[in-house]
């Protein structure tokens, strides 16, 4: 089904080319569209259409076009239209919309949205992607959870997806922590405080090369060891490796998230020899400095870096390979990069390399960037300590939760599990309810609101449906009678429910979580207007049938919603 702003958009198209032939720069039907509205008032009409745009095409006054396209206009969809200062007021057949989008929505349950756009076509998405002994703070939730909700999107169209956790585990880093661990640690002391000793450890080798220069060679040496493979070092970092990842894994199980592939950049070192043979032959490799680059100043950028002067690899080489690697491995159609927008240029810079290098595919690789986390209005530095770990703040969030159930609903069976439910709700939804580049100064206020525009508020108006349901199922109620769905709230309710597949696919086109974050909460209040305004389960069995079927598919709807965005709906709150 289309939905019906774009029938009508599709009719007056059709109508306006009809009557003014000749007419030239009159808006396509997809433009038309964007330009329907829905008028605050419905006396107004349950469509407006602003007849303005067209006058410099048509040279005739607004009020006149409208006219002239309402006394045309001829379609069962719209029971009547008028013409009022310039607009075209659309009045649908309401019974007609209520019948044939309840028809659907009920026919699809769960699935309405879905489809199989993406069938054949395989996505490849690059998420979270952490670094190897540094804790997981607040400054990965947002790759975390915007990846993993495109990935539920592209799924949901019909796209096989690989989701690939890019590992930051390797670089000289690691080499100064071995060294600060067999200087000034032991393995005790690691087993005991985990990634934070690591941490600690890190910082400490800072503090010590501030004044000491000469550890910085001891860094590299350590690191030239794991480079070569020798035994010990390589057991040093493998282990600390595993630490982190055992302590992610925990977040990730708390976020529901999860992996096809934990392939980072360690997995690419091997790789990149070929890489660089390749540029080489290709005659891309200059010499600069004495490291080797892809000079890109045609493309107005500094050139890429490919081989340091001591002939090591670096971030991009790595990534280079790594393109390759999922092309020749997945066969991507797309390969989103979600990472923060500070590495526009690395990027932009890979990419165009790979343009270079002749693979046609580097279009297909897509830096869905987002903006940046502070923390009291402060970068976020684990060096200085001002940063939240995800830990803490998802206990934090299930402990408040928590204790809200004890305070309103003590009997609430399973309490801690739908504590869970709205604590992490609550922060995935904070975390995917703007405009992905928009930058975020975390507050713990924010991210623990349970009030207002929240993960809690929607899922709670889930758990009401539910309730509703839960009556209605003991009732024995008969057919649906649609007519009960005529009135002004079920058909904006109606309204925003049919335009949902719309919207996931915008979303998808646009790599942008929020808009399902937007539709849900809009579905939400609608639904909780129309709570208020009607009793459901009263009167004549027929209407109620039909309120209830109203019901039922917007907690379907809500719960689809939810979970394209990463979060639970329980179904009692
Ligand atoms: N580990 C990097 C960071 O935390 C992000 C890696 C993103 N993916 C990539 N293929 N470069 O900043």
């Amino acid at each position: 089904m289309t939905d019906m702003m774009t029938r009508i958009a599709t009719l007056t198209s059709e109508l306006m080319t009809a009557a003014w032939p000749e007419a030239q720069g009159l808006p396509t039907a997809e433009e038309l569209r964007g330009l329907l509205a829905v008028p605050p008032d419905s006396a107004m009409g349950d469509y407006a259409f602003p007849c303005f745009r067209l006058a410099k095409s048509l040279r005739m006054a607004p009020p006149k076009i409208a006219e002239a396209l309402c006394e045309k206009w001829n379609h069962e969809d719209v029971a009547r239209v008028e013409p009022v200062n310039g607009y075209m007021n659309f009045f649908l057949n309401r019974e007609n919309f209520a019948r044939e989008t309840m028809e659907e929505l009920i026919a699809k349950g769960e699935k309405f949205g879905s489809s199989d756009l993406g069938a054949g076509k395989t996505i490849c998405l690059d998420y979270s992607s952490i670094n190897i002994a540094k804790r997981f703070h607040i400054g990965h939730l947002s790759t975390t959870m915007i990846g993993h909700s495109l990935r539920r999107i592209f799924e949901f169209l019909g796209y096989n997806t690989v989701g690939i956790n890019h590992l930051g585990d390797w670089g000289t880093q690691f080499g100064k922590m071995i060294y600060a661990y067999k200087t000034w640690g032991s393995r005790e002391e690691v087993e005991k405080g985990g990634v934070d000793e690591l941490t600690r450890l890190y910082v400490k080798f800072h503090d010590e090369a501030d004044h000491d220069p000469a550890l910085e060679d001891e860094g590299r040496a350590w690191f030239k060891k794991i480079e070569d493979g020798d035994p010990e070092a390589l057991e040093i970092f493998t282990w600390f490796k595993e630490m982190t990842l055992k302590d992610a894994a925990r977040v990730y199980d708390m976020l529901g998230v999860s992996f096809d592939s934990y392939a980072g950049e360690s997995f690419y070192v091997d790789k990149t020899d070929a890489i660089v043979a390749e540029l080489r032959q290709k005659g891309l490799l200059t010499q600069s400095e004495g490291a080797w680059v892809v000079d890109l100043s045609e493309d107005n950028m500094p050139p890429c870096l490919i081989l340091k002067k001591d002939g090591t690899t670096i971030y991009a080489t790595r990534d280079l390979a790594a393109a390759k690697y999922r092309q020749d491995t997945y066969h991507f159609d797309k390969c989103l990069y979600v990472v923060a927008y500070q590495q526009d240029l690395h990027f932009r810079q890979v990419f165009r390399v790979l343009d270079k290098m002749g693979y046609d595919w580097a279009k297909d690789c897509v830096h869905v960037a987002f903006g940046m986390v502070s923390f009291g209005g402060e970068a976020l530095s684990t060096r200085k300590g001002n940063t939240v770990h995800l830990d803490d703040l998802l206990e934090q969030a299930q402990q408040k939760a928590l204790d809200i159930i004890n305070e309103k609903s003590p009997e609430l069976p399973e309490k801690e599990k739908v504590a869970r439910q709205v604590g992490i709700g609550a922060v995935i939804y904070a975390d995917l309810s703007n405009n992905r580049i928009k930058d975020i100064d975390f507050r713990w206020e924010n991210a623990l609101n349970f009030d207002g525009e929240t993960g809690p508020y929607v899922q709670y108006t889930h758990a009401r449906c539910c309730s509703v349901l839960r009556k209605a199922a003991e009732m024995n109620l008969p057919a649906p009678d649609w007519t009960a769905l005529t009135d002004d709230e079920a058909q904006s309710l109606l309204r925003l429910m049919s335009r949902f597949p719309d919207v996931i696919q915008e979303a998808a086109e646009k790599y942008e979580p929020s808009m399902i974050t937007r539709a849900v909460t809009d579905i939400a209040q609608a639904f909780n207007k129309y709570y208020y305004e009607h009793r459901i389960l009263d009167g004549d069995p027929a209407l109620a049938a039909a309120r209830v079927a109203l019901t039922g598919a917007t907690a379907a709807l809500i719960k689809t919603g939810l979970y394209l965005i990463g979060i639970e709906a329980p179904e009692r709150m």
